[in-house]
């Protein structure tokens, strides 16, 4: 995989991970379609995705949820919410679908359990001022598990911001969730699951990702 290793003069120096290939390349040369798979190799390697989310393919045979995450990743919708039950595949559509987006523009990955977790830490910390900044950067947002822990106030009030900005903006944002949308007002503290589920429902489609908990199904496998 081609990746920008350093952009900031003239001479952008570019590295490919898969067979160690290195070489300097004067930026004005960089031909158009050269400078969009460096931008979109860049976005990526900045989007906070996991590693072991890094470069799926969108799996079929997910009928609906299918459908709508392959035209969320070509563009074509800025809000969608997958939902469905533990183990499903959530996750690995989501972080599919946002390879593919950030062909169109940047993106972060945000796995919120992580989130409450490091904005509950002191202010000054530098895990707490690292993920709000993932929080408050410009461009798409994915929120993966948003339902799996309670935040703080402060922490539900800086997620409702991010949501709000998203929406605001017109800027994709994708929600994954065990739950309903209606049923994650209950997860935040008053006043903001009202405030939260109502910018949610009104701003992302809803798909439901059926199927057998694949972890379980793989543990049992093996
Ligand atoms: N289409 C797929 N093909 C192969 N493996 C998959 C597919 N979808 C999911 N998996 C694997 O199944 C496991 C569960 O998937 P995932 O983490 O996406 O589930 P989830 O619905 O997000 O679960 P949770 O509700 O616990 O967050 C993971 O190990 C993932 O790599
Ligand atoms: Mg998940």
């Amino acid at each position: 995989m081609l990746q920008i290793v350093d952009q900031s003069g003239p001479i952008w120096t570019v590295e490919c991970d898969g067979c160690d290939f290195l070489a300097g390349l004067p930026a004005r040369e960089v031909d158009a379609s050269m400078r969009n798979v460096l931008v979109v190799e860049r976005r990526r390697k900045s989007s906070a995705i996991p590693a072991e989310l890094r470069g799926l393919p969108l799996p079929g045979g997910h009928g609906g949820a299918e459908v709508a995450a392959r035209s969320w990743a070509r563009g074509e919708r800025r809000g969608l919410a997958l939902t469905g039950s533990v183990g499903v595949g959530k996750s690995y559509m989501a972080a599919a679908a946002a390879w593919a987006r950030m062909e169109h523009g940047p993106l972060r990955w945000v796995f919120v359990p992580r989130l409450f977790n490091r904005l509950a830490l002191a202010f000054d910390n530098e895990q707490r001022r690292e993920a709000l900044d993932l929080l408050v950067q410009t461009g798409g947002l994915v929120l993966d598990d948003i339902d799996k822990t309670r935040p703080t106030e402060n922490a539900a009030e800086q997620l409702l911001c991010a949501i709000d900005e998203r929406v605001t903006a017109g800027a994709p944002l994708l929600v994954t969730t065990n739950l309903t949308l209606s049923a994650l007002a209950d997860r935040f503290p008053d006043p903001y699951g009202e405030a939260i589920v109502s910018r949610l429902v009104g701003y992302c489609e809803v798909f439901a990702i059926e199927g057998p908990d694949r972890r379980l199904e793989a543990a049992v496998a093996s």
